[in-house]
């Protein structure tokens, strides 16, 4: 194996910081783990003791509502104590260097650090800058990753679909500005999917995405025929420079999921999304609100995957 800056010399997970490079043994483990904490997360007093006394760092350099939150409450059901920095709000705005900061709150006795940063690789940086205790999650980074996004999407996935070995998948849309995306595809690679689809516009595509082991189509009734899962993302307007597109009517107009188009996947495939959601621009409300949707299921999911991959991390 490369050195991977995540896994340890004997192969444990040190950091999450991205799926590329992971073997399916470890996704499925950290898959199983969150699955038995789904009974946690309904029963009455939601809390184990895995990670009392640790101390969490929630460190967004950028926006984020369901993944900081959803990771706040995934500690706080391990009874560890979280701490939460809304970055733009604090010293960075100051002049301090990224590493300065992460210096200062290890000073504190951090022994985690979930961070989200708008340039890719800002996981990677702390990561190899830490203490061997202190550990790291990507919350996404630019382009980049966001693997514990994959993750819960990959237990959502199993959950209706019990498997991946026969299964069909399209992810849709805005691949070219999709940290998601990328940590999709080798998440369902590594875990076997035999059929993995990209449907995008030449434009959101990335210069060499079919070397990743994915068929690309650039129309939507033939990239969706008898599709089990529909994986769609958010047009990343804020991500893009220059036009890539005529307008978000237009985008809607070939690329927006409508009932209409979602009737030539399979009669009971799923329709996912990450969230935010910009309905009437990648997705129609009717969709988005219907019997396939599994949108809300995906970020209740989150939950218990964040908890497995905290616990797992704290334990190695
Ligand atoms: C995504 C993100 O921030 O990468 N959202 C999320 O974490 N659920 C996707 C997006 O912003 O479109």
């Amino acid at each position: 194996m490369h050195s991977n800056p995540q896994l340890s010399k004997n192969g444990e997970l040190q950091h999450l910081l991205t799926i590329e490079g992971l073997p399916a043994t470890l996704l499925t483990q950290i898959l199983d783990t969150a699955q038995s904490f789904i009974g946690v997360t309904e029963r009455e007093v939601k809390k184990l003791p895995l990670l009392r006394g640790k101390a969490i760092f929630n460190l967004f350099f950028e926006p984020s509502t369901r993944t900081r939150t959803t990771f706040e409450i995934a500690a706080k059901r391990l009874s560890a104590d979280v701490i939460n920095l809304n970055i733009s709000t604090s010293s960075q705005s100051k002049g301090e260097t990224l590493l300065d900061t992460i210096d200062n709150l290890e000073a504190m006795h951090a022994d985690m650090f979930i961070v989200r940063h708008a340039q890719s690789g800002a996981a990677h940086l702390i990561a190899q800058h830490v203490a061997p205790n202190v550990h790291v999650i990507n919350a996404g980074d630019g382009r980049h990753e966001h693997p514990t996004q994959a993750l819960l999407d990959m237990f959502t996935i199993r959950h209706y679909k019990r498997e991946f070995a026969n299964l069909r998948v399209a992810i849709v849309g805005d691949i070219l500005h999709s940290r998601v995306a990328r940590s999709q595809i080798h998440a369902l690679t590594t875990l076997g999917v035999p059929e993995l689809r990209v449907i995008a516009p030449k434009t959101l595509l990335p210069a060499g995405v079919e070397n990743l082991g994915v068929h690309v189509y650039h129309d939507m009734q033939r990239g969706l025929k008898d599709v089990d899962v529909v994986m769609m993302l958010r047009l990343q307007s804020e991500r893009m420079q220059g036009p890539l597109l005529p307008s978000a009517q237009e985008f809607f107009k070939y690329y927006g999921l409508t009932a209409e188009k979602l009737a030539a996947a399979r009669p009971d495939a799923i329709v996912m999304h990450p969230g935010p959601m910009n309905r009437g621009v990648e997705i129609d409300s009717s969709v988005a609100d219907g019997p396939r949707s599994v949108i809300l299921p995906q970020v209740t999911f989150g939950i218990a995957v964040r908890m497995a991959v905290m616990s797992i991390l704290a334990g190695n």
